[in-house]
């Protein structure tokens, strides 16, 4: 093995230990119904992310109204966060977005355009992982129903660990061996799968299921199946379910076995890939909202990406907010505002499932997204005042 191989591999284990380090301070989580006034950043991103992320600000704005008039909650624009300014800066978030980022308590984000090989922009990690990390966001928090399936999950992804951890920095060694990392710790484990464990006991959920590869990649997923053995004595009135990655996408689409699951936790890729698929279900990633959750701070986020291929083709005004909307009625939970996040899930309900007044086909055969934020603004207005 050559040197620099081993200085890079050193550098990598020093990193993860000083993270550990890191966690092991325990910060306590915000209490955001201490915090006045609330600020949350509104974060548009790039390709059909400002469109669909100023159409969900619209929607929060009218269903905070009061809030925000006796400046309760602020609402902070984000300036930056594009890709031109990401790869001009060599950084997945330049230094002054971050500074942005951390001024505010909670933050709606637009999806960014994640760089991959052999596209024209430099080899930067994505923005999305580098902010999970940077703000510590360890929960993915990804919901996914469909009554008439009788669908009720709740997926728990562990978000900064894994082989994102280290995801940009795989070493090659030689010309013919390139080698990637994937990292798993006590207190990155602990802290999803309790978290996933008190959703469980705060819901009256019976289950909980892990997702690993324990049976191959036996030290990593072993050590996180392990945690998840211990904590779950902690819960004894919840069951808990273990399940292999394969099997479990699998099962998914298995009709009769499908319905028994409802609060999922695992580590980071497996979550990346079985979120995509349970969203399927619900109409697809356009559909869902996600959670980015840590002790600090929250971020809240369309499952999909940027399009750019619908920006390019000047089709970013009928772009699909739905997700962007969903990920509104999480953030507006996450601070408290409770009843305005079952005003805009309802609504949410009505306008894709079941009135769907107005359709969203990413063309000029749908209506458009401010055409269709207005159409939920309504929905609401409605539902306020029943
Ligand atoms: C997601 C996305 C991201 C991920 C990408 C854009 C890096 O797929 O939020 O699920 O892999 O986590
Ligand atoms: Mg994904």
């Amino acid at each position: 093995m050559n040197d620099l191989s081993i200085k890079l591999f050193s550098d990598l284990v020093q990193e993860q230990l000083e993270r550990i380090t890191k966690m092991k301070q325990n910060a306590k989580p915000t209490d955001y119904s201490a915090l006045n006034p609330i600020i949350i950043g509104i974060c548009g991103g790039d390709g059909i992310g400002p469109a669909i992320t100023k159409a969900a600000q619209n929607v929060m704005a009218f269903l905070l109204e009061s809030q925000l008039k006796t400046g309760k909650i602020i609402f902070k624009e984000i300036i930056g966060l594009t890709i031109e300014n990401r790869a001009a800066a060599k950084m997945a978030i330049p230094a002054d977005v971050l500074e942005q980022l951390k001024s505010c308590h909670i933050i709606l984000k637009g999806p960014t355009t994640t760089p991959q090989a052999g596209d024209n922009w430099p080899n930067i990690e994505s923005a999305n992982v580098a902010m999970r990390k940077e703000l510590d966001l360890f929960a993915n928090v990804r919901p996914v129903r469909v009554p008439e399936l009788g669908i009720d999950w709740i997926f728990f992804r562990e978000n900064t660990e894994g082989p994102y951890a280290v995801g940009s920095k795989g070493i090659n060694v030689t010309e013919d061996l390139a080698i990637d990392f994937t990292v798993t710790t006590t207190q990155g484990s602990e802290r999803i799968i309790r978290a996933a464990f008190e959703h469980a006991a705060q819901n009256n959920k019976t289950k909980v299921t892990v997702v690993t590869k324990a049976n191959v990649i036996k030290t990593t997923d072993g050590k996180f199946l392990d945690i998840a053995k211990r904590i779950s004595k902690e819960y004894p009135q919840i069951t808990l379910d273990d399940w292999y990655i394969d099997i479990m996408t699998a099962k998914l689409i298995d009709e009769k076995r499908r319905k028994d699951f409802q609060v999922l936790v695992m580590p980071n890729l497996y979550g990346d890939i079985l979120t995509d698929e349970a969203a399927e279900f619900q109409g697809g990633v356009g559909t869902a909202g996600s959670a980015n959750i840590g002790n600090q701070y929250a971020m809240f986020e369309a499952i999909h990406g940027s399009a750019p291929r619908m920006v390019a083709e000047g089709r970013d005004i009928y772009a699909d907010p739905a997700s962007m909307l969903r990920a509104a009625a999480m953030l507006l939970a996450h601070i408290g505002c409770q009843n305005e996040a079952t005003v805009l899930t309802k609504a949410l309900d009505i306008c894709t499932v079941s009135e769907r007044k107005l359709v969203i086909t990413g063309r000029d055969t749908g209506c458009t997204c401010n055409q269709f934020a207005d159409y939920v603004m309504q929905t609401c207005k409605s539902l306020w005042t029943v």
